[in-house]
């Protein structure tokens, strides 16, 4: 009878492991049962995509946690995932994150009408609108963190005070209308949000451990009481983007405690990206003496013409060397994953003429970290941040990357691409932009031990959009003479 459980064993390994039939890509099932690649994978992406792209190329298929995963590395060949939204779907993995993250199901058509809404309140005058709001808040903010007679230094870390400040603006441009007393304070919110933030990539894994669990639901309720009034009432006077959501989700009969954990997904896309964004921008200037000159002497030209009156930056302005920083900054920290469910079985076509059968049920996940954005055939030393790679000797954007001699349509990819891409891209670049304005315009701002370097990335966070530091960059500032 001792021979049935091996023999139970090898029955259960034949039967869950998958065979590669000759068209399909090549497969990597690791030597777990089930979990395949997981550990390996959620402990340091890159290198474990760098190790399966050595060892397969630029297409191959793993299993990660009972799933099967194809990475496609070829950012010539990028198009034929993003362009077919009819086979690849992106909802279903998004679906998979909302439960997990926010314990949050929603209507299956709503975030579709929900993104073409936001479109609509990203745009135009609107935008417009939102970026003179954003300033407004920005503004108010960084004067009461420090009052404009102070002589003295004021030290912090650098992700804290690029983080909340922008976080707290954005919260009170989307989500806090006018302050009253009712209104929770945007600190509050942002306490709580960090908290929550801590936890997120261990929510969207699902490997939180029990006293985790724990705390991540006691911040969830927290959030959802605070976000309770958000978008409720239109009080700024328009049609705020964030009120029209809440009607939005009411005519799809949508209860309000689920509302209220849809309030924390929108805080979370609106927010957890931009702060983090601009202190990798700050930190390499701050570490780049030289990029740090060229920013400051464009913005110095900037705020000459902003003497006559205009307030200039709440609409499109010509800054490009700022441009070009953050180009390079999204360049080095900005590495979501562009994940699509195979929702019926799809013929890759590859730009070198390969063809791959994907099949139905895997999901296609594209990492434009590895390639396009630090692959060393298109940035010479991509570790290394250049202030000036996105510019032309002539000063114009440079726009022309080639692979294999062949020009590329995606260079870098922080905001994603076709019909899934940021929504708030405009929005970011114009508050990031401010922001750094703001800063370097009107406080003299220096590293509090000037040879310190950047920090390490925090590796628990590649996958999830915008990269964050392990620890922090000591900073300190104070005002200049002249007031914003
Ligand atoms: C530096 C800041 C930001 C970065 C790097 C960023 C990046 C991204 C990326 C990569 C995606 C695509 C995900 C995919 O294809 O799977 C995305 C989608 C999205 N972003 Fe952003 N984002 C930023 C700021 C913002 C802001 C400020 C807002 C809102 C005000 C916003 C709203 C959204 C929304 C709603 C989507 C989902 C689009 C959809 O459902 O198809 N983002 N963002």
């Amino acid at each position: 009878m001792i021979w049935i459980f091996p023999l139970l064993v090898l029955l259960y390994l034949t039967l869950t492991r998958r065979w590669r039939s000759k068209n399909e890509p090549p497969l990597d099932q690791g030597l777990i049962p089930w979990l395949g690649h997981a550990l390996e994978f959620g402990k340091d992406v890159p290198k474990f995509i760098n190790r399966m792209k050595l060892k397969h190329g630029n297409i191959f298929t793993v299993r990660v946690a009972g799933r099967y995963v194809t990475l496609l590395l070829d950012p010539h060949s990028y198009d034929a995932v993003i362009n077919d939204s009819d086979s690849l779907d992106f909802s279903p993995y998004a679906q998979v994150l909302m439960r997990r993250i926010f314990n949050l199901e929603l209507p299956l058509q709503q975030p579709a009408k929900a993104k073409a809404m936001m479109t609509r309140h990203f745009l135009g005058m609107n935008l417009s609108t939102l970026n003179s709001t954003m300033s407004r808040h920005l503004r108010s903010l960084l004067k009461s963190e420090m009052l404009h007679n102070q002589r003295n230094w004021k030290e912090e870390g650098l992700f804290n005070l690029s983080y909340g400040l922008l976080f707290k603006a954005g919260y009170l441009t989307l989500f806090g209308g006018e302050q009253n007393n009712n209104k929770p304070d945007p600190s509050k919110v942002y306490e709580e949000y960090r908290k929550f933030d801590d936890l997120l990539c261990k929510l969207a894994r699902g490997t939180l451990k029990a006293e985790e669990k724990k705390a991540a639901q006691t911040v969830q309720t927290r959030l959802w009481e605070l976000l309770a009034p958000a978008g409720l009432t239109d009080d700024s006077g328009s049609d705020t983007w964030l009120h029209a959501y809440r009607q939005l989700l009411q005519e799809d009969g949508v209860d309000e405690e689920t509302q209220r954990k849809a309030m924390l997904m929108q805080l979370w896309a609106s927010q957890g990206n931009v702060g983090p964004a601009a202190f990798w921008l700050l930190g390499y200037l701050l570490t780049n003496p030289e990029a740090l000159v060229a920013v400051k002497r464009e913005f110095g030209q900037l705020s000459q013409m902003e003497d006559s009156g205009t307030p200039l930056l709440d609409r499109p302005m010509n800054t490009p060397v700022f441009d070009s920083v953050l180009e390079e900054t999204l360049r080095l920290t900005a590495a979501p994953f562009i994940t699509r469910e195979v929702v019926q079985d799809k013929i890759l076509s590859m730009a070198d003429g390969q063809e791959y059968l994907l099949r139905k049920g895997d999901r296609v996940c594209l990492f434009p970290f590895i390639s396009p954005q630090m692959d060393p055939e298109i940035y010479r030393e991509p570790q290394k941040f250049k202030y000036d790679r996105f510019m032309n000797k002539d000063g114009s954007v440079k726009k022309d990357f080639y692979k294999g001699g062949k020009r590329l349509k995606y260079y870098t990819m922080p905001w994603g691409a076709g019909a899934n891409g940021c929504v708030g891209k405009q929005f970011a670049i114009n508050a990031i932009r401010k922001f750094v304005y703001m800063l370097l315009t009107n406080y003299d701002l220096e590293l509090c031990e000037p040879n310190a370097q950047m920090p390490e990335i925090n590796a628990s966070r590649y996958g999830f959009g915008m990269l964050q530091p392990e620890g922090d960059l000591l900073i300190r500032y104070k005002p200049r003479n002249t007031q914003q």
